[in-house]
């Protein structure tokens, strides 16, 4: 670093903090907890801004409560699901984030919008991709007689829940679990895993060239790395 005459720091030599925008549509507990990350210094960023495209979304009082900027794109108030993308995209680039997350999202995007932030889109998804893109996935997992459920956290594409994972947590379906009780405690690994994955990224151990991910130049399995508890 180069010190100024004042001997402070030269603002051009202070790292770059990076840029996370958010988007959801709900409650918002993964954005509580990606928000926790940011606040102990584990995110690798900053977020800046949380965009909801639905009016009195939980995690938009969250980040209210905790001095982020919100904005609200309402989907209702738009014709199409492009003019729609064409206005989330206007903001989104407005602010040239190094990350969007995806934090419990509930809208399909257009090819045209994951195209034009390839690479800097993630989304957190309820089961053990490939298993179970799409919605109801505990009680697909349930109806299956699948033994084990859990989340994904990947690279959005677009293919629904279909690009490259990043990062997997396996949870026990336990005897007499319906889709409340499933969906309770995958939710609990998702809270842990979605920071990581984020600090991944923001910290330049992922790359994706070519639909190939890798991870601290490794290439991933196709169920993304396998989380396993921290000791
Ligand atoms: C989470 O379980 C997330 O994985 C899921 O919605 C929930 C949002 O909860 N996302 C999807 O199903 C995306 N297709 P939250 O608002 O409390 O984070």
């Amino acid at each position: 670093a180069v010190a100024t005459a004042s001997g402070s720091t030269a603002a051009e030599d202070l790292p770059v903090t990076q840029r996370i925008v958010g988007l959801l549509s709900g409650r918002g507990s993964n954005f509580q907890s990606l928000l926790n990350a940011s606040a102990a210094g584990l995110l690798g960023g900053n977020i800046d801004l949380v965009i909801s495209n639905r009016t009195g979304a939980g995690g938009l009082n969250i980040a209210h409560d905790a001095g982020i900027e919100t904005a609200l794109i309402d989907h209702q108030n738009y014709p199409t699901r492009e003019a729609f993308d064409r206005d989330l995209a206007g903001v989104l680039d407005s602010r040239s984030p190094d990350l969007v997350v995806l934090a419990g999202f509930m809208r399909i995007l257009t090819a045209d919008f994951v195209e034009r932030f390839a690479g800097r889109l993630l989304n957190i998804h309820p089961s053990l991709l490939p298993l179970y893109a799409g919605l109801n996935t505990h009680q697909r997992a349930l109806d299956n007689g699948d033994t084990h459920a859990g989340a994904t956290v990947h690279y959005v594409t677009g293919e629904l829940d279909g690009g490259p994972p990043v990062l997997q947590a396996r949870v026990p379906i336990e005897p007499g679990d319906d889709a409340h009780t499933l969906a309770a405690r995958v939710l609990a690994v998702e809270h842990q895993i979605y920071p990581v994955a984020v600090k991944w990224h923001m910290t330049g151990r992922l790359t994706l060239i070519d639909g190939t991910l890798r991870k601290d130049g490794v290439a991933l399995p196709a169920t993304g790395h396998l989380w396993e508890e921290p000791l």
